[in-house]
Parts: C-alpha cells; structure tokens; sequence
C-alpha cells in the first residue's frame, strides 16, 4: 500500500528559474523569456490559492542577480513594477496579501513606493500570502537579523544570553509564517542559490527540468501531488515505527 502523508503545504517556495533559457528554445531575447515568466507567475499563484496554499513565496531577484548586464537587471525592475501596477488589483480582489522580502535600499525609490502600495491595498486579505524576494538572499537576510539582535543588546533592550533560535527567527524575513514545507526549483538546477537558507531546514525539495516559462497549473499541481507523498520525519521516526517500538 502506498502511505499518503501529507495534504496541501502550507507554505510552498519557488526558485523560478529558466527563463533565459527558455528566450534561447524558443529563439528570443531573454527578456521574452521574463515576460512570459510573468505569465507563470500569475498562473501559479492562482493554483496555489485555489488548492489551499497558505502561503507562497517567490524568488524573483536575488542579491546576486544584481551582477546580471544593467539593461538585464533594468527589464527586471520594469517588469516588476509593471507587474505590481497591473497585478495588485487582481490579488486583492482574490483575498491575497503580498508581501516584498529582501534588501530594499537597493530598489529605486520609484519602486521602493510600489512595493509599500501594494502592501499597504492587500494588507488585511487572508486567503493566501504571496510573498515576492526581490534583491533578496539568504545570507542577506542572516546578517540584518544579526545586527538588529546585536543593536538591541546594545540598547540595553536584550541580554546576548537570551539569543535563542526563536529571537533570531524573529529577526528574520517571514519569521512569522511557518517554514516552507515545500521548496520547487525549475530549470533543472539542483542548488539553492542563496535563498532561504534559515527556513529550508526541513523542507521537502522538489527539482524539475520544465524552465518557469512553461511551468503552469499543471505542473503546479504535480508538484502538490509529489508532495502529499512524502514522508517527513524531521529527525524523529515514522508514527508505524514509534508504535512498532512500543508494542
Ligand atoms: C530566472 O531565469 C529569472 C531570474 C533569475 C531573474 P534566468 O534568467 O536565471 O534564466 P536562465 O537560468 O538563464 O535560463
Ligand atoms: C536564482 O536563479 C535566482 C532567481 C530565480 C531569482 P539564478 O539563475 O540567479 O541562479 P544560479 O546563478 O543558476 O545559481
Ligand atoms: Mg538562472
């Protein structure tokens, strides 16, 4: 008999990758690529909502991702402010809150408004949190929890001995959601890339070769099905061997 585990992640995180290689396939720029990428992104956000995902969380821009070619990294930016120009509507109206993690002081200020606009219409939705990380890496994130712990010690506000995974969590982006408990690379690479470095811990990873731009519902929801076949342990054994043992 085969054991069926888990229902529907809580909380899923996508590295989207493929897109330039996807432009190259198809005999586009890579910034095609990108767009049409932007056309995964709105589908994949809509199964997730629809299959009862709480919380996703999206790797649109990392920190490394700013050595990319400036007319690269400037059809990004463009493209992200014109998603949350053209998309903040529709995610409201679908009950989901958005939320933007990573390094801000390096966006434009122009961008910087859009992002706490768009936070701001959605702040009170429930249905889903969409989550995007843009300019956004994990050793990023490690070191601004650090340095605020260490400025409150500072302060007077906390004792060092009182740092504790659960003060560092608090530190950290998305330390009030639960970790992800589902992790989709696309593009075929099997690496983290500097993501979420802290909340990965125990989450089930899940690799594919289909590049983001053709990544759609479909594939989304086989994802979910792999997924309610996983058998998680987080360090402990199986509740069959626990029974086994104490019989
Ligand atoms: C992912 O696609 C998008 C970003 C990193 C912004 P890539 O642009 O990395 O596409 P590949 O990996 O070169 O195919
Ligand atoms: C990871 O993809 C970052 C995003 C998808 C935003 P990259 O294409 O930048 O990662 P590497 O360079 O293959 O590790
Ligand atoms: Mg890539």
């Amino acid at each position: 008999m085969t054991e069926t585990t888990n229902s529907v992640p809580a909380h899923v995180a996508i590295i989207m990758d493929g897109n330039g290689r996807w432009a190259e396939e198809h005999g586009e720029p890579r910034h095609q690529g990108h767009r049409v990428g932007a056309e995964s992104v709105r589908e994949v956000v809509e199964t997730c909502a629809r299959e009862g995902v709480r919380a996703l969380t999206l790797f649109a821009f990392s920190s490394e991702n700013w050595q990319r070619p400036p007319s690269e990294v400037g059809m990004l930016m463009e493209l992200f402010m014109r998603m949350l120009d053209r998309e903040t509507g529709r995610l409201h109206k679908n009950d989901i809150r958005l939320k933007v993690i990573g390094d801000r002081s390096r966006l434009s200020e122009r961008l910087r408004e859009r992002c706490a606009r768009a936070e701001q219409v959605t702040r009170s939705n429930q249905r889903m949190q969409l989550n995007i990380a843009a300019s956004y890496g994990g050793r990023w994130d490690l070191t601004q929890a650090a340095k605020h712990l260490a400025q409150a010690c500072l302060r007077g506000d906390m004792d060092p001995e009182d740092i504790d995974e659960a003060t560092l969590q608090s530190g950290i982006c998305l330390g009030d959601l639960p970790d992800p408990d589902l992790f989709i690379r696309t593009g075929g690479e099997q690496r983290i890339s500097n993501f979420l470095l802290w909340h990965l811990a125990y989450t089930e990873m899940y690799f594919t070769p289909v590049l983001w731009p053709a990544f759609r519902a479909d594939e989304m929801r086989a994802a979910l099905e792999w997924f309610a076949g996983r058998q998680r342990r987080f360090g402990g054994v199986r509740a069959a061997d626990d029974l086994q043992h104490d019989a």
